[in-house]
């Protein structure tokens, strides 16, 4: 799908779409952080983050998962790394430390940590695959490198519900804004294994779309905050965007949310 200049203001992730500078873009990042933050966290022990571990995580955004590693499983360091550390600066000291930088540019010492940590980032990242050779190549022997970004489960197929339609144009506008491209997402573990690594695992988390849920605010507010690119793809017309945003938020859309897939593997 080309970009429209005409259109779209094309930026990076949280540079136009998201309008970062206005209020609630941090409370937008922590509702995302709430659905998902239970199944990261056990799969980051899992592989043994842990008294010692020394973290890298990318695109930290709030920074909810480098606090917790920081001030929770005790880990001996954590280095966050994203554009935008307003949300992460007030929360640095002890082991935790910001470095305000795009995530293609940091260059550290091969085998410099044993666990990376990258969620919802790749995916806005236009050279996915050459960013988690990068990541790889940080790794100490033995250490994981750990990927989690969003698989659409509906947005392709049949019904043609509100819901559907406003997924469907969701998607294409964050591919024309900011170049997010999530159809790549299930083919995780093949990267991965292409990768080097090994032990590699992989699984999905869905959070329910029930009326009070965390996601079902996370999407009514992506939606909300992207309402002229999501109109603008034609996919969804203004009345059928309203129907959508409805039945989300009281709890009847009937359908799933896009998921959490979180790949994983061992450098050798
Ligand atoms: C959807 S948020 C996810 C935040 C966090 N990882 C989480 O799961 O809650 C994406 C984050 O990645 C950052 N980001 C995206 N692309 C980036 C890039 N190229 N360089 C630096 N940061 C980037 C954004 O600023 C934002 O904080």
């Amino acid at each position: 799908m080309g970009v429209d200049p005409a259109r779209t203001e094309r930026g990076g992730y949280g540079e136009t779409l998201f309008e970062p500078w206005r209020p609630g873009e941090g409370e937008r990042i922590d509702l995302g952080s709430l659905a998902y933050d239970g199944a990261t966290r056990r799969r980051l022990l899992a592989v043994g983050a842990g008294p010692g571990t020394r973290c890298l995580e990318i695109g930290a955004g709030t920074g909810t998962i480098a606090r917790w590693l920081a001030e929770e499983v005790g880990v001996a360091e954590v280095l966050a790394v994203d554009r935008d550390v307003r949300f992460l600066e007030p929360h640095t000291g002890g082991p935790l430390r910001t470095l305000a930088a795009d995530v293609t540019a940091p260059d550290f010492e091969p085998g410099r940590f044993d666990l990376v940590h990258a969620r919802f980032v790749l995916m806005h990242v236009p050279e996915h695959r050459r960013l988690a050779a990068r990541l790889c190549g940080f790794l100490a022997p033995g250490g994981h490198l750990v990927l989690g970004d969003a698989v659409d489960l509906t947005s392709s197929a049949p019904p043609d519900t509100p819901y559907r339609q406003a997924m469907r144009a969701m998607w294409r506008a964050l591919r024309e804004t900011i170049g997010t491209d999530v159809t790549w997402t299930p083919q995780y573990p093949r990267l991965l294994a292409e990768l080097g690594l090994t032990d590699v695992g992989a699984e999905i988390t869905v959070p329910p779309l029930t009326a009070d849920g965390p996601i079902t605010a996370f999407w009514l507010d992506t939606w909300r905050r992207s309402r002229s690119a999501v109109l603008a793809t034609g996919l969804v017309t203004p009345d059928r965007l309203v129907l959508a945003e409805r039945a989300l938020a009281d709890g009847t859309a009937a359908d799933l949310s896009p998921g959490l897939i979180t790949a994983w593997g061992r450098r050798t």
